[in-house]
């Protein structure tokens, strides 16, 4: 699938018109799953806000175009549709590692024999920081309660963390998509399987939100949480989302503080706790009002593109990379990490070279082809061919800000790289 096959591709992509939206660098960007860029939509809801902070001061709290008492709660609504939420399910407080604190506190309750707590061995560092000081809190020893299951193969084995689900297991914790490798996990099934033995189950979506749909109401998940400046462009200190599944709704927060207090009291400032319904109850302190400003934005163009447009422009963007990588880049030692199957990926790819540092330097840096980077890329292809998971390049392909020629030059960029 040559070039050719690409224009005809980009002439037919009902996204392309979004791109000019976006404040991005001359070069190719691939970071829409570590930091997404910045849009004209994001930059006009930012300036309203500052307007509104500038014009009303603390009136701002209860005038303007959004006040922000409901500001996280009305935001995070905007995400129901891409979440598969329901009303008062999701807010949008915290940061993701602060949240899995949160929500970890409330939802792990070891008791007796049942205090194991099981994720996935490619869990996230910050995820299991997070989920080992939440051991250690609660009087356990997370060398003993945290089971990293999934077998010793990069990608995870779905039936191994589901057989390990017995009656120790006192909770599960997954992501979405994994980030290293950009496997898409079967949120739905592995829900199901938590749930037929009465275990709680929750979810980092932190790699799919915005680039893949979910129903987590329908599928059961009992809580989630997400990074909002990925891939859906919150920028860096956007706060990030928290989904409580309705069934949860009684379950008191372990973390709180007065703006998780019920709405129409919250100002009384009594001195005992009564949490607000649904997700809500799950804030803290005074909501990042300038940080989630951005998001306003950033979700209206989303929303008006589409997540199955988006989804279903993210899966052929990823099968024509795959493509090139089969028959043009395989021979200078690209392997692809990434399962081939569409159903098990998310929005990024992931490579395996020897050379992987300088082919993460060259893409970065706008691939520009030095001698350096030539003969850096020669010797280590000469050295060992090994291809571990150190020698990891992962490549996200924003269906909002790329084309499908920019796809085809991402493989002729790293052809030009690798070629002798
Ligand atoms: C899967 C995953 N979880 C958690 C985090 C940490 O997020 P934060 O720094 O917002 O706490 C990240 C950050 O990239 C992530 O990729």
């Amino acid at each position: 699938m040559n070039r050719d096959y690409a224009k005809q591709m980009d002439k037919n992509d009902t996204l392309s018109k979004y791109k000019a939206e976006f404040y991005l660098p001359e070069h190719l960007y691939y970071e829409a799953n570590g930091l997404g860029p910045m849009s004209r939509r994001s930059e006009e809801t930012l300036k309203r806000v500052t307007e509104e902070w500038k014009n009303y001061l603390v009136a701002g709290w209860f005038c303007g175009k959004i006040p922000w008492f409901y500001y996280p709660e009305r935001i995070a609504a905007m995400e129901n549709g891409l979440a598969g939420a329901r009303e008062k399910e999701l807010v949008i407080a915290g940061g993701t590692t602060t949240n899995i604190h949160c929500l970890i506190s409330a939802f792990y309750r070891p008791e007796g024999e049942k205090t194991k707590i099981i994720c996935d061995h490619q869990i996230f560092c910050s995820d299991r920081y997070a989920l080992e000081a939440q051991i250690r809190l609660k009087g356990y020893d997370p060398k003993k309660e945290l089971v990293l299951s999934g077998g010793s193969a990069p990608l995870i084995n779905e039936d191994l963390i589901i057989k390990e689900m017995d009656e120790k297991t006192a909770l599960v914790f997954l992501p979405s998509v994994v980030h290293s490798t950009g496997q898409l996990l079967d949120i739905e099934r592995l829900t199901a399987e938590a749930a037929k033995r009465g275990i709680t189950i929750g979810f980092d979506l932190s790699h799919s939100m915005g680039v893949v749909p979910h129903r987590l109401h329908d599928w059961g998940a009992d809580f989630g949480v997400w990074c909002n400046y990925k891939y859906l462009n919150g920028g860096l200190g956007c706060p990030a989302t928290i989904f409580i599944h309705e069934k949860n709704f009684n379950l008191s927060p372990a973390m709180t503080g007065w703006h998780g207090y019920r709405k129409d009291k919250q100002f009384q400032k009594l001195p005992y706790f009564e949490a607000e319904a649904g997700a809500g109850g799950w804030q803290h302190g005074s909501p990042l009002i300038l940080n989630i400003a951005p998001l306003e934005g950033a979700l209206d163009m989303i929303l008006e593109a589409g997540i199955d447009a988006v989804r279903k422009k993210s899966l052929a963007m990823t099968d024509y990379f795959i493509s090139l990588v089969d028959e043009r880049l395989s021979i200078y030692g690209v392997k692809l990490l990434t399962p081939r199957e569409a159903h098990k990926r998310g929005g990024h790819v992931t490579i395996l070279h020897t050379a992987s540092d300088e082919i993460s330097e060259f893409l970065d840096s706008g691939s520009v082809l030095t001698d350096r980077l030539k003969v850096a890329v020669r010797m280590k292809m000469q050295g060992n061919t090994k291809t571990s998971m150190e020698n990891q390049i992962r490549i996200s392909f924003s269906p909002l800000f790329m084309s499908y020629e920019d796809v085809w030059q991402t493989a002729e960029n790293l052809c030009q790289l690798l070629m002798p």
